[in-house]
């Protein structure tokens, strides 16, 4: 038996990257995936390939940052599917900037993408995961942690989404919903990019993780996904996992 068999499971920024990885991961553990991305052409061959892996998965072309489509995507979910049993909030855009140079549309972006989606996704999926007992999954960073150079946008919005996801996992647990937190380092296209741009800070970052590689979006991040989107957590709530080769400790 698959892990994640029958199961429906809505994944942000499912078109590249991290996200892209789980969806891959999620569907070969048997789950019918809705991928939600701004960018359609990725999309667009995003769901083409894992039609490949499992020919149910769909595309939702939505940018989360126009608030209007949240409930959208939960409801096309429920009419294409009739259930909904995992929510992963992966999806987030950000710049990378000294903080003294920041401006407001540079802090309100990671918020726009990330933050907010993340709550109200939730508020959207609460009715359906309660018949199913589901799982929420959102991603944060070590860059929150660590408290990153240059990231302090970024790093406020995630340490906003572990701070979200306590308090959700609290009230939701009743419901028999469980809300865990990834803080992943992967080979997605923005890590690669800055590998390009910064390979010396890309060095030395590497340099100091103990499993001296980049992971892997699907075999690395996705798997772990899998694990807390799967029976195998059901006692595990409010918790962050880093998956990152050992790079941060919490
Ligand atoms: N890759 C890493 O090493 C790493 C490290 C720490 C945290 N993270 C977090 O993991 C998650 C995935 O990271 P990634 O590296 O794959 O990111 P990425 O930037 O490579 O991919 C993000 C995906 O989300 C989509 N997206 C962004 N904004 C959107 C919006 N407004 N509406 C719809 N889609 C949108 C993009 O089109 C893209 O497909 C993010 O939350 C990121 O902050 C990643």
């Amino acid at each position: 038996m698959r892990k994640l068999e029958s199961k429906v499971a809505i994944i942000t920024g499912g078109a590249s990257g991290v996200g892209n990885g789980i969806a891959k991961a999620f569907v070969k553990e048997g789950a019918k995936v809705v991928i939600v991305d701004y960018n359609e052409e990725t999309g667009n061959q995003a769901i083409e390939e894992l039609k490949l892996i499992g020919p149910e998965s769909i595309f939702i072309h939505a940018d989360l940052a126009d608030f209007s489509t949240h409930s959208k995507i939960v409801s096309r979910t429920i009419d294409v599917f009739g259930q909904l049993d995992i929510l992963v909030n992966n999806a987030q855009a950000s710049r990378v900037k000294p903080f003294m140079e920041i401006t407001p549309a540079d802090l309100e972006l990671p918020f726009k993408t990330g933050f907010f989606p993340t709550f109200f996704l939730m508020q959207q999926a609460f009715p359906y995961l309660k018949e199913t007992q589901g799982h929420i999954i959102n991603f944060a960073s070590g860059a929150g942690i660590n408290g990153d150079l240059n990231q302090a946008a970024y790093a406020a919005s995630k340490e906003a989404v572990r701070g979200l996801s306590r308090v959700v996992a609290n009230e939701f647990g009743p419901h028999g919903i469980k809300v865990n937190v990834i803080c992943p380092f992967a080979n997605s296209p923005g890590v690669q990019q800055w590998a390009q741009h910064m390979p010396e800070h890309f060095e030395e970052t590497l340099s100091k993780i103990p499993m001296r590689r980049v992971g892997d979006v699907e075999d690395d991040i996705g798997r772990a996904v899998v694990f807390f989107a799967s029976d195998d957590s059901n006692y595990i709530t409010g918790q962050t996992l880093m998956v990152d080769g050992g790079g941060c400790r919490l």
